[in-house]
């Protein structure tokens, strides 16, 4: 990110076996205010949905708004929320396994149960069309172990599976945008952590 200060910033190494402390303290420093951008590309990264319907009544979009703001309107914590809106993130780059991308994202920033449920709402989610693709509907079953397993299964049904509505007036991504820069300014889970903090 350029900032004005980049070439005289800049660590002076050719290979990282040469590194030194001071090239690792610029590297750090510009670390440190990238990840102050990270909500704002994710946010960026989430309008690239925009327009895309895949047949579906809604586009990607649209759908992710409609699950967050089902859910804000549920009265969902802040954290939850944000996992919402996220969910579908990686329909762009993880087509066959997007639930993956979302729960990649998130990890850092979400509590145990919030992460199962983005990385497995996809197999929850199959409960209501895996049979119209030759697919099992009862995928999800794999985890009726789990403690997250009804928490999984009541996203999905309380505002995955319904957030297919045009009709339904969602909140526009700015009115989560400074929930998604809280739950993004601290992470909780990260081998970077000690590194990243001020
Ligand atoms: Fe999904
Ligand atoms: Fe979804």
């Amino acid at each position: 990110m350029a900032d004005g200060h980049d070439i005289e910033e800049r660590a002076k190494f050719r290979e990282m076996l040469e590194g030194t402390q001071e090239d690792w303290g610029i590297i750090a420093t510009h670390a440190k205010q990238f990840n102050k951008g990270l909500a704002k590309r994710v946010l960026d990264h989430l309008r690239l949905l925009d327009g895309d319907y895949g047949g579906f009544p809604v586009d990607r979009l649209t759908h992710s708004l409609q699950t967050a703001t089902r859910a804000h309107r549920d009265g969902r914590d802040e954290e939850y929320v944000v996992c919402a809106l996220l969910h579908d993130i990686g329909d762009t780059l993880g087509s066959m396994n997007h639930p993956d991308v979302a729960a990649a994202i998130l990890k850092p920033f979400v509590s145990e149960a919030n992460l199962f449920m983005v990385a497995n709402h996809g197999a929850f989610q199959g409960y209501y069309f895996f049979e119209y693709l030759g697919l099992d509907k009862n995928m999800r079953e794999q985890f009726k172990d789990s403690p997250h397993y009804e928490y999984c299964a009541q996203f999905c049904h309380l505002y995955d599976q319904a957030a297919f509505d045009p009709d339904y007036q969602s909140e526009p991504l700015e009115f989560f945008a400074p929930m998604v820069e809280r739950v993004f300014s601290k992470p909780k889970n990260s081998m970077y952590l000690k590194a990243m903090q001020d």
